[in-house]
């Protein structure tokens, strides 16, 4: 990995904003993602990730925290918060900005424990592909305290593959939908190729079934996104 996210994010930072992250994927076409939106602050915030930060409590895992806006938001309210991110650019932002505990980690390699973990931004897209769900899910079940939480949103990007005519042209016979190609530039650059997910609310469902996490749906965005907790099984019996 080049960290191009994060060399973007700490130029921001730095006052040496130009240009804006190019995006594009084995769907769709070339996109900009604002690097304002990655400083976003609460009022800045979709519907569904200030939902998340009001659920939030206790001792808090922010996972692939980016330049750390939630996590400075919660560490503002009081809240005792961990961000972790692979990308070490993304991490020396986040200290800059004032998160205490900030640290360059894959979420796989966590192993303290947690009130509430947060994965925000289409938090699945750190699972790249459906066969390994199961596997971050039970991580994220390993990290969880009694009584805790995982915070998650996603999307069902069933509509891209949406034409005029509103037929779909999905091929049914390949992988799964919400499974893309992720491809990054900046000022010039390529990221390496990512695999990135996009989990429709009921494959997520099925997933925790499999690790015995009861997965909730909290609440509905505007396009086909949500939020969802999940919470260890045998917990979740009234
Ligand atoms: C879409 S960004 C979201 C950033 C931030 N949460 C936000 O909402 O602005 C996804 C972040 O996850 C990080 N990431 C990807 N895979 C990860 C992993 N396995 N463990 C920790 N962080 C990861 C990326 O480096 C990136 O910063």
């Amino acid at each position: 990995m080049k960290d191009l996210f994060g060399k973007a994010l700490l130029d921001y930072q730095n006052g040496n904003y130009t240009e804006d992250i190019v995006t594009s994927t084995s769907i769709s076409d070339e996109d900009k993602l604002p690097l304002p939106y990655l400083f976003r602050g609460f009022k800045g915030m979709p519907s569904l990730e200030q939902k998340a930060l009001k659920l939030a409590k206790g001792s808090i895992l922010d996972v692939g925290c980016g330049s750390g806006s939630h996590s400075l938001y919660l560490q503002k309210k009081g809240l005792k918060v961990k961000a972790i991110d692979i990308s070490k650019g993304a991490i020396d932002v986040a200290k800059q900005r004032g998160i205490i505990n900030a640290e360059k980690k894959n979420v796989l390699d966590e192993t303290e424990t947690f009130d509430t973990i947060l994965l925000l931004m289409n938090g699945t897209g750190i699972f790249q592909e459906l066969s390994q769900v199961s596997k971050y899910l039970s991580h994220l079940k390993s990290l969880l305290k009694t009584g805790g939480q995982v915070l998650i949103d996603s999307s069902d990007i069933k509509y891209m593959y949406e034409d005029e005519d509103g037929g779909f042209w999905m091929d049914t016979n390949s992988s799964y939908h919400g499974e893309l190609d992720y491809f990054l530039s900046y000022k010039g650059e390529r990221e390496l190729p990512m695999k990135w997910l996009y989990l429709d609310f009921n494959t997520l469902r099925l997933a925790c079934d499999t690790v015995e996490l009861k997965c909730e749906l909290i609440l509905e965005g505007e396009h086909f996104d949500y939020l969802a907790r999940l919470i260890p099984a045998k917990a979740g019996i009234l």
